[in-house]
């Protein structure tokens, strides 16, 4: 069984934030950011919620798709900065929407949280209760990325991307995977409050990270680095025996937004030219697990990938999480 994408939307924030915007308070240069990363703009939400980011690239899927918001039986969201702790950014967007008939959860695997979330979808498609899944991606990594930090701050972003997905035929393969030995070189962790009876800034022996003292995000960019080049030709490879396609015979690879380097050494592995690896890279940076969706709407919307091409979608980050899903691309 595989999976119908019927629908595709995404939404970027309107304010582009670009290199030259980081020289003004940071030692760096647009050189260093291009020649390291590919990056040369992103974009940042300012004051719009996550979930809203969400929403917009939602309502874009569903036209496309041609449904009503009544008609989903699931949302499925993925996304690492998520407003609020509870409710779920998968029930904000389903108020949003008013999608009353689906039930709504989050999947949060950071940025191969998209893959992971399309590998659920066709699982939960595989019963007749449900028959229509929306899955979207929304991040606002604007709002934890430490800005001191120069090897870090300039790789964020903030954006959405979303799908239409349907219970469908053809060659379907996943790979999934996290491996927690890795864990220490990403992280973001949440603050304690403390109780009347215990300080919140008493620290628990056992605890495996530290929180940065500014309240953001914690990389090792080398070792992310390291692991990513890899992480993701391992999936990719994985997911192509799984689907039975040789990786070099995909039509287009849809990745998570890294670092431009990242997929230069994966395509080569794989032995694809870059025509075929998706890159939105320069003008969006890294919006976590919505990388996936947008450089999915993108080839849709731009006709880069068509009924019948073998596509992988493919995201690797915090975890350490990564994952690949190859198959044949249908809309109906
Ligand atoms: O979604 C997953 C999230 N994270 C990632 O995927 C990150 C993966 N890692 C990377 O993309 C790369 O490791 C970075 C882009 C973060 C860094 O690139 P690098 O080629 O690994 O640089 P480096 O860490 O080896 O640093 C080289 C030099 C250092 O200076 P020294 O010690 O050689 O004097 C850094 O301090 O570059 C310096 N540097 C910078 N210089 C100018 C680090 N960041 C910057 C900067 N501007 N923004």
């Amino acid at each position: 069984m595989s999976v119908i994408i019927a629908g595709t939307g995404s939404y970027l924030p309107e304010h582009v934030i670009t290199n030259a915007d980081f020289e003004s308070f940071l030692d760096t240069s647009d050189e260093w950011i291009v020649g390291r990363t590919g990056m040369k703009e992103r974009r940042y939400s300012d004051v719009e919620p996550t979930w809203k980011l969400g929403e917009h690239a939602s309502r874009k899927a569903l036209e496309a798709a041609g449904i009503d918001p009544m008609d989903l039986d699931m949302i499925i969201c993925t996304t690492v900065t998520n407003d609020y702790a509870f409710p779920s950014c998968a029930c904000m967007v389903q108020g949003a929407l008013g999608a009353k008939n689906a039930f709504a959860l989050d999947c949060v695997a950071a940025c191969a949280g998209s893959v992971y979330g399309f590998d659920m979808a066709r699982r939960y498609l595989q019963f007749d209760d449900v028959k229509t899944v929306l899955l979207v991606a929304c991040e606002s990594l604007s709002q934890v990325a430490n800005f001191e930090d120069r090897n870090s701050c300039i790789l964020f972003s903030d954006g959405a991307g979303a799908a239409v997905l349907r219970k469908g035929d053809g060659y379907y393969g996943a790979s999934i995977h996290s491996d927690p030995d890795g864990a220490q070189h990403l992280y973001y962790k949440h603050p304690r409050r403390g109780t009347p009876f215990y300080p919140a800034d008493a620290v628990f022996e056992g605890e495996p990270f530290i929180a940065d003292p500014l309240g953001a995000l914690v990389m090792n960019g080398k070792e992310v680095y390291k692991f990513a080049t890899a992480a993701m030709p391992e999936a990719v490879e994985e997911a192509c025996v799984r689907a039975g396609v040789a990786p070099d015979k995909l039509d287009m690879v849809l990745p998570h937004q890294a670092n431009q380097r990242i997929l230069e050494t994966a395509a080569k592995r794989l032995g694809l030219p870059m025509e075929k690896i998706c890159l939105t890279i320069e003008r969006y940076g890294n919006n976590s697990s919505a990388s996936v969706m947008i450089c999915l709407d993108e080839c849709v919307r731009e006709g880069k990938i068509k009924t019948g091409d073998a596509i992988c979608l493919v995201g690797f980050g915090a975890g350490l999480t990564y994952g690949a899903v190859t198959l044949e691309y249908k809309d109906s």
